[in-house]
Order: structure tokens, then sequence, then C-alpha cells
């Protein structure tokens, strides 16, 4: 099973770009911990992180053939883009959204996804742990049913 894992725009700046919403880890650790549970569910993980939408577009395409579903992020493009919702839509893979922030508790034009609708779930609020939960929802829905991962495991540390 594999995972593709999609950081869009400003994801790059982890760890330095508004800690108090965004956490103190670092996109490599994001990475890192995804990679640490995908080992322990028995998933291969791709990640990208690009600040262009139409890079993010090609990506999903280039992807889609080889990825069994998709954990996203798409940042700042969850409220503008019906272009990364198409993409998605067009490879025809599930996927999960994920915000590190709860953009339900912000800014009412950060209320609305475009992806939401569509997803077969969103997690947000959790920080790092939002990417974490969503691989494992993710995983469930692909039928991955490796040991069932518990808090012992590497990530939330
Ligand atoms: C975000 C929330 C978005 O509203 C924002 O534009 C981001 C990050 C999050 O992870 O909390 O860039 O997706």
């Amino acid at each position: 099973v594999r995972v593709s894992v999609i950081h869009g725009p400003n994801l790059n700046l982890l760890g330095q770009r508004e800690p108090e919403l965004y956490g103190r880890d670092t996109l490599a650790e994001v990475d890192e911990a995804l990679v640490a549970l995908g080992s322990v569910l028995g998933i291969e993980i791709a990640t990208f992180q690009s600040n262009t939408e139409g890079e993010l577009v090609d990506h999903i395409q280039r992807s889609g053939s080889e990825s069994d579903g998709f954990l996203i992020n798409a940042a700042g493009y969850t409220h503008t883009s019906v272009a990364i919702r198409d993409a998605l839509l067009a490879v025809g893979r599930p996927f999960v959204e994920v915000h590190l922030s709860n953009p339900s508790s912000r800014e009412r034009f950060r209320h609305r996804s475009l992806l939401a609708d569509r997803a077969v779930g969103t997690v947000a609020g959790f920080g790092k742990a939002s990417y974490l939960l969503g691989l494992r929802g993710l995983a469930g829905h692909l039928g991955v049913t490796a040991r069932q991962a518990t808090t012992s495991d590497t990530e939330e540390s």
C-alpha cells in the first residue's frame, strides 16, 4: 500500500511560521513521523511539497496511478483551488484532508474547504498529530490491517 502525502504552500516554512498556530515541528519532522507510522502500518509513504498550484496539480496527476490514496494539506489552496479538487477527483483515489490548525475556529474565509465534501474525512487542529491521525484513518479506509498502532509506537512523541 502506497500513500502520497501532499503539502501545499508555505508549509515548507513549518517550525518558523506562526508557531503559535502551526507548532514548532518542521516539515521534515512531520514527514519523518509519517514514514515511521507508515512502516508500523505497512504503508509506503511518498511526500511532496510545493508553493505552486500547478505543480501540486501535476504531482497529483503523476502520482495518482501509483498511489492508493492521498493525505493532503492543501494549506491556503484548500479554500480557493477548484484545480486541486478537480485533480484529486480526476485521479479517483481516496483522500484525507488534514490541517495543523483548526480552520473552522479561524477567519471566515478559512471555513470553506473545496476538498472536504469529497474527502474520506478531515482531521484538523492537532498540529503534527493531524497528519498521523489522518494517515491512520486513511489506512483503515484502505483496509490496511497491519498491527493496530498504539501510543507506544513512534509517533506523537
Ligand atoms: C492550514 C490552514 C489554512 O487555512 C492555511 O492557509 C494554511 C495551513 C493548516 O494546516 O492549518 O496554510 O492548512
